[in-house]
């Protein structure tokens, strides 16, 4: 069985949810894959910081580079957030050959199209599904769903925060303050999140979807962006007497003019798809030349949506290893040892 080794940058909400996910689903990605995971190290900030207790037989190294110099480590997960930090972590490995999985849609909105470069350059990936709509698989979806199938329209729910925000001052009578304070205990919203509240988060993402889905690059001053902050429940209420939804959607639509791009609080129909995605759900509708309109609904963040994304990355990073690697062809040995469904 190929060892797929892991240098992990950070231990939070989801890097935990990568450690957990790769120990407790190990014989099922064996299974699935033929490819084991292992941490080999994880660089947090705080070395002394008391940990749960499964997380606690992950050695801390205090020094990314302690990592990023290893040559037994295949790939870095870098999941700590951060931009000007993570850019310069995530450039070095790509550089020092690591393939590079991140969540960092910050930063891969930022400058994406630069460490995608670096990575082509240095013939290693470089992959962020976990960067857009936590455990929904939309950027797969959309790099093979729609090879040949061109995008007109996107509409989405991005941010988890502030879903989850309307939602609870419309069904709790929370005020935002609240609402805004249950999305942190959670650990849907980021460590500031005026990120959340203010529709950058959300822009962010629709610039990684509008690269992936359109063909074309956006900076964020393209992307007209308004937030949440400073609406009340009363203005929750009343669109919902009046039989619509107050939801903060993100927009990308093909026009004559050129893409139209937007962040801003909406009201929709009750009855229309996007209305009803509550709490923490994220969802893409995609509006397409063949297979006409589709919605993608799942959570929008938390440890193991979010790090199930990243467990999918690296899954697709190990197996382009293995191809490489002739001293390691996949055997489909598991093929004998699963039941005979023929009869007799
Ligand atoms: N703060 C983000 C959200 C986390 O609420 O959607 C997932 O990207």
């Amino acid at each position: 069985m190929r060892q797929i080794r892991i240098g992990l940058i950070g231990l939070g909400t989801v890097g935990s949810g990568v450690v957990r996910i790769l120990r407790d689903q190990a014989a099922l990605i064996d299974q699935q894959t033929g490819l084991s995971f292992k941490i080999v190290g994880a660089a947090v900030a705080n070395l002394d910081r008391e940990r749960a207790g499964d997380l606690q037989r992950i050695p801390l190294v205090a020094h990314v580079s302690e990592l990023i110099n290893d040559p037994s480590i295949d790939v870095i997960v870098e999941v700590m957030g951060q931009v000007k930090k993570a850019k310069a972590l995530i450039s070095a490995a790509l550089k020092g050959g690591k393939h590079v999985v991140t969540a960092n849609k910050d930063l891969i909105a930022q400058s994406g199209n630069e460490l995608a470069q670096l990575a082509v350059d240095n013939h290693v990936m470089l992959r962020y599904e976990a960067s857009v709509a936590g455990g929904i698989p939309i950027l797969q979806t959309l790099r093979t769903v729609y090879t040949a199938d061109p995008v007109n329209e996107i509409a989405g729910i991005l941010n988890g925060t502030t879903n989850f925000i309307l939602t609870q001052m419309d069904s709790q009578n929370w005020s935002y303050d609240q609402a805004l304070q249950a999305a942190r205990d959670k650990g849907f919203a980021e460590s500031d999140p005026t990120n959340d509240v203010d529709g950058f988060d959300a822009a962010f993402k629709l610039g990684i979807l509008t690269k992936i889905a359109f063909g074309l690059s956006v900076s964020q001053s393209q992307i007209e962006i308004t937030g949440i902050r400073g609406i009340a429940v009363a203005d929750v209420r009343a669109a919902r007497t009046s039989g619509y939804e107050l939801k903060l959607v993100a927009m990308a639509k093909r026009t004559s003019a050129g893409l139209q791009l937007s962040v801003a609080p909406m009201v929709i129909q009750e009855d229309r798809p996007l209305a009803k995605i509550q709490n923490e759900n994220n969802a893409v509708w995609v509006k397409s030349a063949n297979i006409g309109t589709a919605l993608y609904v799942g959570p929008g963040a938390g440890q193991l949506p979010t790090g199930n994304s990243v467990v999918t990355d690296l899954v697709q990073v190990g197996k382009a290893i293995r191809h490489r690697d002739p001293a390691e062809p996949f055997a489909l040995k598991r093929v004998a040892d699963l039941p005979s469904i023929i009869p007799g």
